[in-house]
């Protein structure tokens, strides 16, 4: 149970390959969860650095409950370790903004306690049958799969805490790669009309609100190939798109307004130049970037400015997944190998999206590039079920957000780990949203 998993090709998993799978998706996960936590001191970990974030330590310990619920008790079948602290970690119970003043476990104690958690559950993951019999919760190693998802969403809602936190840069990375040879691209590309296969029914790990696969008809459309530039941002910035009613929905102007909005979060103006605070540092705005830190509103307001709208959720996971020649939809946008370091800015690998143009080999077969990784892209849909949706294995999963107050995501960002991003995953927020590495790409019809 040990070394480098075996690459899924889409072909389905023996019991064996899912465990390694779920070891190294869990290792994965703790690596990057200590990387995130003990880089700053106690005082740090404590503190809360936005009312709209978690204090540090509480995610910290958050992570380590949901581990001991599923794979301890609800797999494991083992009794609480703690049952005192379940209350404090229960997202539903505490707001964000309410959470440090709980009596939440010191640094040091939730450390320990999340390792401990741990070490049982890579007993009971040593243990437990993982083919395709048994109870829901186990079979393909699905909560071990959930479980490591969970994690690397803290791990991403952390560093979106550490975007947030005043103070020196504490975290760095390579920088991601530049666009190889002349980016010749065009700017938008045809996906033609028809249906496709929407969703999954066959991915393990999928979560309830991505099952199950289903047809959906799509008229022919125009995407763009990357996502919206900072340069191309700028123009709309500089044209008057925060001053100018007519592009913005009523309460995307609302907000405008009351906030005094003129620029992406963390944006500032300084002699003429459009600065950027990213993790700590000040640096000028890169032209050909992908925007972020931008609300469903703004990304909604520039398309109307560019005369083109925001993609459907069908459009985007058509133009991400379907292979005309085949008929057939794809794990990813390139096949249905597993992400590389080629194809995808994912895994907080580097701390920014990719300029546009980058990761040629990471394109769709319909010729649009970075859906995968670099910055989460708003849809114009809202949160809906598929047809045929059943919760699992709780309400609280997906199914309490469904409904006209949730807008979906997709592709993952710089920040999320493969284990959390598939051409099938989706994402939901509040359309006023901004701190979440969110960005867009624009579309129209054919
Ligand atoms: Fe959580």
């Amino acid at each position: 149970m040990t070394g480098t998993p075996a690459p899924h090709t889409g072909q389905e998993l023996d019991a064996e390959a899912l465990r390694e799978r779920a070891l190294a998706a869990l290792l994965t996960a703790r690596e990057r969860t200590a990387l995130l936590t003990d880089c700053v001191d106690d005082h740090e970990l404590t503190a809360q650095h936005s009312p709209l974030m978690s204090p540090l330590v509480w995610d910290l310990a958050h992570i380590g409950n949901q581990e001991e619920l599923w794979l301890l008790r609800a797999v494991g079948g083992r009794e609480a370790i703690r049952p005192e602290i379940d209350g404090l970690y229960d997202a539903f119970e505490h707001s964000r903004a309410s959470r440090p003043s709980l009596p939440l476990l010191p640094p040091g104690e939730a450390r320990a306690y999340a390792a401990d958690v741990r070490g049982r559950a890579l007993d009971i993951l040593g243990g437990a049958p993982l083919d395709g019999g048994g109870r829901r919760l186990e079979r393909a190693g699905f909560a071990f799969g959930m479980v490591a998802q969970h994690e690397q969403q803290h791990d991403e809602t952390m560093l979106i805490t550490h975007q947030l936190r005043s103070g020196p840069a504490v975290l760095s990375a390579p920088e991601p790669p530049e666009p190889v040879g002349p980016v010749t691209l065009p700017t938008e590309v045809l996906v033609p009309g028809g249906p496709f296969t929407m969703g999954t029914s066959t991915e393990p790990w999928a979560l309830d609100n991505e099952r199950p696969a289903h047809r959906r008809e799509v008229a022919a459309f125009h995407i763009d190939t990357a996502p919206v530039t900072c340069g191309a941002y700028v123009r709309f910035i500089e044209d008057g798109g925060y001053t100018e009613e007519r592009w913005w929905a009523p309460e995307g102007w609302a907000m405008v307004r009351e906030h005094r909005l003129a620029a992406p979060l963390s944006w500032h103006r300084d002699a003429g130049q459009w600065l950027r605070r990213r993790f700590g540092v000040t640096e000028p705005v890169r032209a050909d970037e992908p925007v972020l830190h931008v609300s469903w509103y703004e990304a909604e307001a520039y398309a109307r400015w560019a005369g083109r709208r925001l993609p459907t959720e069908p459009e985007w996971e058509k133009a991400a997944r379907h292979d005309p020649t085949s008929g057939r939809s794809m794990r990813y946008p390139w096949g249905d190998e597993d992400p590389t370091p080629e194809r995808a800015n994912l895994g907080q690998r580097h701390l920014r999206p990719a300029p546009a143009g980058a990761y040629a080999a990471g394109r769709s077969a319909a010729g649009a590039g970075q859906l995968i990784g670099d910055v989460w892209e708003w849809t114009s849909s809202d949160f809906l079920p598929y047809p045929g949706f059943v919760a699992f294995p709780y309400r609280e999963y997906s199914e309490v957000f469904f409904g006209p107050g949730h807008k979906v995501l997709r592709g993952g960002s710089f920040a999320v780990d493969q284990v959390a991003c598939r051409g099938t995953f989706r994402n939901w927020d509040l359309p006023v949203r901004r701190q979440i590495f969110s960005g867009f790409r624009t579309a129209r019809d054919a």
